[in-house]
């Protein structure tokens, strides 16, 4: 029976469709990447030519919303073979978007062009896009926000009242490229980063006054403000801070945390870290609203060298002005930590859970016990390596489980995988263990020139299609123990524990959170120490998974998980798109 509508209903009726309009339709965001030469001055030096996204130094920042499907056009408008790595993204359905070169695709060439098509579907939080060839992404990268399909109404959080992305990298004098050609040469780590940025400007600093080259932020007061923070750095973690003000951490790497309040951020090169900040300083004190906000590098290495050999103990900085203040004078900075304060870096990294318990797996099909390690291998005459002069015949390499990863030069792994033929691409025999046990973090294992030693190869892990996998990351102390940011492709991992020292499987297990773990896409573990990650391998293709500084995935600290097909035709591989480019 027909029921009559009563002028309510219409009304009611109505009001649910201004619900769903107000829930966006799933939407294609396009965008145009000219990736191509900029010119550019920094810290009062003459311009110099850096290699960049529509001119701009980050690159546009990508807004979609959950279900949305992102197409970016890629033209390669600068002398250099070119990609784009969308981190974060799971690239379901899309694994030949993936961009690491030669693990999912060819290089774009001088000249050429690749769409990149995602959707972005079942993530929602702060993600960016970089460069994945030589040293690109040092000037290559912007930020890529997936807010949720219900708006801003939608956060599992104080709403906040504005967004702002806060972008850290690193700015070079050097050229990338040439950095990275020079240290594929020779063997040697390129030199640290001359100074940090935010937002692309490094700041105020007492020998360059330009006030362009300092990033501001005008804030007003009680407001609510999520930043939206990604370390794009190319080797270095930092400690982020704000003078005067404290922060509620709510989400890491696109996944919410429980509210954790901190008056400091630590984030290593790949990770991100939402934070909801107030300015709620008195405006009428002697600062007036005016401070800096401010980053130094977090120094995890421990190791002959000096720390400002490894990094630029320089400070980036940006300028926090509340709208309305009344001071003129100098905005007070931060109090900072010391460059090697691990015990605050892994206060914050390891004190992040899970806003809402999470589903981990229990049921651990493939246990892996891996190693991260710098170390050496044997100088190649035949690919004109010059050899360190004080280490006869070896060159630096790092290393997992003592093998020192090279991407294949002719096929990229994905393609190799598509066509059923790794033969002279890849192998599939990436161990599950260390060739030998030894204590991993002890100091006199520095010395020990055999463990130290690796050979270079192309190894993977095959993975049936919804195996979960386990693995413990495990530093060692060969040459320097280091906080290695690993980063794995097409997944997020739980963290189940994270500590010191060597990893005891009979005791460990006892820390392992298995009910709100963070969830990550990039751990960085701890220096002299380990983590384990657990993940369910539900997504075919070829993933990489590195150490996200860039000077020791050119070293080779890095493996690839082949994922096999699942049962069902949205659960494999599909061929590839009809502009994949070719070697
Ligand atoms: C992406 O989303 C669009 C629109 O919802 C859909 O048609 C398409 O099949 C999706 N692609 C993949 C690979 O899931
Ligand atoms: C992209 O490459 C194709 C094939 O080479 C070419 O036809 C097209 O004009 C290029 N597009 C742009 C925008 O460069
Ligand atoms: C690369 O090496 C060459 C030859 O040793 C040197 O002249 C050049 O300055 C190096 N480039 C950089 C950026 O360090
Ligand atoms: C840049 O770094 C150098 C040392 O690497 C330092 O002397 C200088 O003050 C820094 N400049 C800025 C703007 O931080
Ligand atoms: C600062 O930027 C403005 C606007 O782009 C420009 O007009 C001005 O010349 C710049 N100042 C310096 C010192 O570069
Ligand atoms: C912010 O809050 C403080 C303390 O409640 C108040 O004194 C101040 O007027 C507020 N500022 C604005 C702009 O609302
Ligand atoms: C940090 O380095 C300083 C020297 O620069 C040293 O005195 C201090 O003990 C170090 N702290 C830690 C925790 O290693
Ligand atoms: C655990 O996984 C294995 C291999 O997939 C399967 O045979 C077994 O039934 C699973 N056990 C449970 C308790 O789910
Ligand atoms: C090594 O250098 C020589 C001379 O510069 C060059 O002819 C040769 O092609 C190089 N070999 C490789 C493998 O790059
Ligand atoms: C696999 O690739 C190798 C190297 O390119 C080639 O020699 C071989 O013929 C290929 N095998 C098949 C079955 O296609
Ligand atoms: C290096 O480690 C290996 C394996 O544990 C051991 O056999 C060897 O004696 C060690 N060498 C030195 C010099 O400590
Ligand atoms: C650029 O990519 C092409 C195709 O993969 C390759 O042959 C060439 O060596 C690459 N160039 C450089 C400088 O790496």
């Amino acid at each position: 029976m027909e029921v009559m509508a009563r002028p309510w209903s219409l009304l009611l009726s109505f009001a649910l469709a201004l619900v769903a309009v107000s829930v966006a339709q799933a939407a294609v965001v396009e965008h145009t990447f000219n990736v191509g030469n900029m010119s550019i001055s920094r810290l009062c030096k003459p311009e110099k030519i850096i290699t960049a996204v529509n001119g701009q130094l980050p690159g546009p920042t990508i807004f979609a919303s959950e279900g949305d499907t992102v197409v970016v056009h890629m033209v390669n408008e600068s002398p250099y073979n070119m990609t784009i790595h969308w981190h974060g993204i799971f690239q379901r359905g899309t694994q030949w978007a993936d961009g690491p070169a030669m693990v999912t695709q060819c290089p774009v060439q001088p000249g050429g062009n690749y769409t990149y098509r995602f959707n972005v579907t079942g993530q929602e939080g702060t993600l960016w896009w970089h460069a994945h060839n030589s040293l690109h992404r040092a000037t290559v990268y912007g930020a890529l926000i997936i807010k949720p399909r219900g708006g801003v109404a939608a956060y599992p959080f104080t709403k906040p009242d504005e967004e702002e992305v806060v972008i850290l990298g690193e700015w070079w004098n050097a050229d990338v490229d040439e950095l990275h050609v020079n240290a594929t040469k020779t063997g040697q780590p390129a030199p640290h980063a001359d100074n940090y940025t935010i937002n692309g400007k490094p700041g105020a600093s007492s020998g360059c006054a330009d006030p362009n080259q300092t990033h501001k932020f005008e804030l007003k007061q009680n407001k609510t403000y999520m930043l939206r923070i990604i370390n794009a750095g190319l080797n270095t973690p930092l400690f982020f801070k704000i003078a005067n003000h404290s922060f509620n951490v709510v989400a890491a790497d696109a996944c919410y945390t429980k509210p954790y309040t901190s008056d400091i951020v630590v984030v290593s090169p790949g990770q991100t870290v939402d934070a909801l900040l107030i300015p709620d300083a008195d405006i009428t004190s002697i600062s007036g609203g005016r401070y800096y906000m401010a980053v130094i590098p977090y120094n995890s290495a421990v190791n002959a060298l000096n720390a400002s050999d490894l990094y630029s103990l320089s400070t980036g900085s940006a300028i926090i002005e509340y709208t309305g203040g009344s001071s003129t004078s100098p905005p007070m900075l931060p109090q900072l930590p010391e460059y090697n304060d691990t015990a605050t870096a892994h206060r914050f990294l390891s004190s992040m859970t899970a806003l809402v318990p999470n589903k981990v797996p229990l049921n651990v099909t493939t246990q892996m016990f891996v190693t991260v390690s710098m170390g050496d291998t044997f100088c190649e005459p035949d690919q004109n390596t010059t050899c360190l002069p004080d280490d006869k015949g070896t060159i630096f390499a790092s290393s997992m489980n003592n093998a020192s990863f090279i991407l294949p030069k002719t096929t990229s792994m994905l393609e190799a995988m598509y066509r059923k033929n790794a033969t002279g691409v890849y192998t599939r025999d990436f161990p599950d263990t260390p060739p030998i046990v030894f204590d991993y973090t002890a100091d006199a294992s520095e010395l020990n020139a055999t463990l130290k030693h690796t050979f270079k190869s192309t190894k993977v892990r095959t993975l049936k299609y919804n195996e979960t996998v386990q693995m413990v990351l495990q530093n060692t102390r060969l040459v320097s123990k280091e906080s290695h940011p690993m980063h794995l492709h097409g997944f997020n991992f739980f963290v189940l524990a994270q500590d010191f020292g060597n990893y005891n499987e009979t005791t460990d297990p006892a820390k392992f959170n298995l009910v709100d773990p963070q969830e990550r896409n990039t751990v960085a573990v701890p220096t002299g120490g380990w983590a384990v990650i657990r993940f369910i391998a539900d997504n075919p293709g070829m993933w990489f998974m590195h150490c996200h500084f860039d000077s020791h995935l050119d070293f080779g600290l890095g493996m690839v998980f082949e994922v096999e097909d699942g049962p069902t035709p949205e659960t494999k591989l599909p061929p590839p798109p009809s502009d994949l480019p070719q070697c």
